[in-house]
């Protein structure tokens, strides 16, 4: 192997930079590689540009959330000679293969572009989501719960103060990962997300009981994906995008008025979004992103393509980019049985 490509693609979080500078540093100072940086996700190959990476344009990087790389969520297969696109960015920088940096998006194209069309791949897991298999953590999840639950500690002293009932959206489309250890972590009292489909009117009658024996105010932690049990409130109602998805913070405006409606108590929506997603990685989210980046040189440089570095019991292991995207990777029923424990 002599040189490499490195894109990040799919929604930013904290660690990207952490993973692209230890790719870039491994690659030019253990391995003597080149690496050439593509922009912005899928879409860089797919122009057929890309800029060499050097020691310095990794300098001061480690600790800056975002992607210095840029990202965006284009698809390669469903362009117009995408797969072509592919290769020929392959040959024009003469590439040994791609390191993509990405999530469910950008790792199912990545499997794809590997399995289907022979693009020599090594994957990167992350997601502020944690919801890929493969791997027990991704990079940018634990940033994203630190902010998630220093979120809950500041609601609740807001809450205490006026008796309230506090309800915080987080992210979790498919997955509640955030919202159960942010949870658990903050000591909500109650806990909806997509895994667990929710009755409103339990939720209502046990905030009602809570207040009723001596409790004076409520935080509710929702993902953003949560889903009604019955669509009898017309909880479905609520805003979807493009892509059929429910709308940040459609939930929790839609779920507000009918908690205060049902059990009198004054009710808060506080919507998290994008916060959850910038700023500074914490030292876990950079120190799995080198460890993931270091790694993932190593398999390319063996010529072990078509895999994906997951954490797997505390050790960064190669395991089929297939399995990434597989199956989501949903809250075990576990974890969610030790945040209801303190729902009372
Ligand atoms: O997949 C990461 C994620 O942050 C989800 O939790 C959220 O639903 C989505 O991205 C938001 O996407 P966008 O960046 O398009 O607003």
């Amino acid at each position: 192997t002599e040189r490499i490509g490195v894109l990040t693609g799919g929604g930013d979080c904290p660690g990207l930079n952490a993973a692209i500078r230890a790719v870039v540093r491994h690659g030019l100072e253990s391995h003597k590689l080149r690496v050439h940086g593509f922009r912005n996700g899928w879409r860089g190959p797919l122009d057929v540009t890309a800029q060499t990476l050097t020691l310095e344009s990794t300098r001061g990087l480690l600790h800056l959330g975002g992607t210095f790389l840029g990202t965006s969520r284009t698809d390669p297969i469903a362009e117009p000679d995408g797969v072509a696109r592919i290769h020929e960015a392959l040959e024009v920088y003469e590439l040994d293969g791609f390191i993509v940096i990405g999530g469910e998006g950008t790792l199912s194209a990545a499997n794809t572009l590997a399995a289907e069309h022979g693009v020599p791949i090594i994957g990167i897991p992350k997601t502020i989501d944690n919801d890929l298999g493969g791997t027990d953590y991704t990079i940018g999840f634990a940033t994203a719960l630190d902010i998630a639950t220093d979120a809950v500690d500041r609601l609740h002293s807001t809450a205490e103060s006026h008796n309230r009932v506090m309800l915080l959206e987080v992210m979790g489309r498919n997955a509640g990962w955030i919202a159960t250890h942010a949870g658990i972590a903050g000591g909500a009292d109650s806990i909806l997300i997509p895994e667990h489909p929710f009755d409103v009117h339990q939720v209502c009658r046990h905030l009602k009981r809570r207040h009723g024996s001596g409790r004076s105010f409520s935080i509710v932690v929702v993902a953003e994906g949560a889903v009604p049990a019955d669509d009898t409130l017309n909880l479905t109602d609520y805003e979807l995008d493009q892509f059929g998805r429910p709308v940040l913070g459609g939930i929790a405006s839609s779920l507000r008025p009918i908690i205060e409606a049902q059990t009198g108590f004054a009710t808060r929506e506080t919507i998290l979004g994008h916060v959850q997603r910038g700023g500074t990685p914490n030292p876990f989210d950079r120190v799995l992103a080198t460890r993931m980046g270091v790694r993932a040189v190593d398999l390319a440089v063996a010529g072990e393509w078509g895999q994906m570095v997951g954490l797997v019991g505390g050790e960064v292991k190669p395991v089929p980019l297939a399995e990434a995207t597989r199956s989501l990777r949903r809250v075990p029923e576990d974890h969610y049985r030790a945040a209801e424990v303190f729902f009372g």
